[in-house]
């Protein structure tokens, strides 16, 4: 393969989409033994969308579409689709096909990335990886979730907190060396297996009648567990990634946490010393939506015209596996 000048990955291209239907807390309330006072105290969540028809692969796709439109490119210029995701439209094959084949992306390969809520994260440093190489130009990263499809909405415990998202990506080489993707640090820690996963329906077990009846075919989460590590998990990260780059939280436009809750994300901007206005959230209107989370904060931000070139961003995320990690960037366009 010809190489082309070995570049820096830059983000060029951001867009989400979220689904039309609303599920409040005061309807949660009719459901499960909860109060939104409880639940905005807690999470910050007041409410989330839910897809009620279709799979993670058409909210990945609308992403999609609204991005070539924005980036006014066709789907066969693009080269590699990654698709982060805990809920595939099936365990196999790869969304990241099922996607490439609705957009019409025909020139494209793709494969999808489980790493739960640090799924896009590691996506994102996957994607650049090619682009870094010299060898791609146009690679799509992709966050996409139906969390309502894995959701117990008799489980008080863990329906409050999940929503359906897509949030999607273009990868390009940087036309400036100083704006991009300028560092990582990323950890993923296996003893986190227990207290956050979904039991039943890969090969250790094969869904059955018991399966189903023992509900193994949602969420499982311990809270308090993850909760006390992903509070450190994430802020000792992006204290990290800013003093490897000898940077303090004053010479940073915008945090991007992984928005699971409002109070994680409070305690991982007070570490970095970030004024609040330059806390990325929107947890309150979409919960946790997984591999979207950071995508769909992104575009929002976008379109709303407060992203501007130059910018230096810090995402950071923390899930199930343990994993976790930090993105540094300088916005590109
Ligand atoms: O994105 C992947 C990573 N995931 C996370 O980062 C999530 C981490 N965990 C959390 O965000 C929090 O632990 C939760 C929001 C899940 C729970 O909040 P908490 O402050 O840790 O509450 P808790 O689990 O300690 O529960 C406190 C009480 C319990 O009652 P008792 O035992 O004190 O009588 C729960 O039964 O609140 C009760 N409770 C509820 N009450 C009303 C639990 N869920 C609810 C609810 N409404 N929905």
């Amino acid at each position: 393969m010809e190489k082309i000048n070995k570049k820096r990955a830059a983000i060029t291209a951001v867009a989400h989409y979220v689904p039309d239907k609303v599920l409040t807390n005061f309807d949660l309330e009719k459901m499960v033994d909860t109060t939104d006072e409880w639940i905005v105290t807690r999470t910050g969540i007041r409410e989330r969308r839910i897809l009620e028809k279709g799979a993670s692969s058409d909210m990945a796709v609308e992403a999609i579409k609204k991005l070539l439109k924005i980036r006014n490119i066709s789907a066969e210029e693009i080269e590699i689709i990654i698709v982060a995701t805990v809920t595939p439209d099936m365990l196999f094959p790869p969304t990241a096909t099922i996607v490439q084949r609705k957009v019409g992306a025909k020139n494209a390969w793709g494969f999808d990335m489980e790493a739960a809520c640090s799924g896009f994260l590691y996506a994102l440093l996957t994607g650049a990886q090619f682009i870094e190489s010299g060898n791609y130009k146009k690679v799509l990263v992709v966050g996409t979730d139906k969390m309502s499809s894995i959701t117990d909405y008799t489980d008080r415990n863990n329906c409050i907190l999940f929503g359906d998202a897509a949030g999607a990506v273009l990868l390009e080489p940087s036309e400036d060396e100083n704006l991009g993707i300028l560092d990582h640090i990323f950890y993923c820690d296996g003893t986190g297996e227990e207290f956050l996963h979904m039991k039943a329906g890969g090969s250790l077990n094969p869904p059955t009648h018991e399966t189903v009846d023992k509900k193994w075919h949602y969420i499982y989460q311990d809270g308090k567990s993850v909760f006390k590590v992903a509070v450190i998990g994430m802020a000792d990260v992006s204290e990290e990634i800013l003093k490897k780059n000898n940077l303090t939280g004053d010479d940073i436009d915008y945090f991007v946490p992984h928005q699971a809750n409002l109070r994680i994300i409070d305690a991982a901007a007070k570490r970095l010393g970030i004024d609040y206005s330059k806390v990325m959230i929107n947890i309150d209107k979409y919960g946790n939506t997984t591999a979207a989370t950071i995508p769909l904060c992104l575009s929002e931000w976008w379109q709303a015209g407060k992203l501007k070139k130059g910018n230096t961003l810090v995402l950071a995320s923390f899930g199930a596996g343990y994993t976790w990690g930090s993105i540094l960037l300088k916005w590109a366009y």
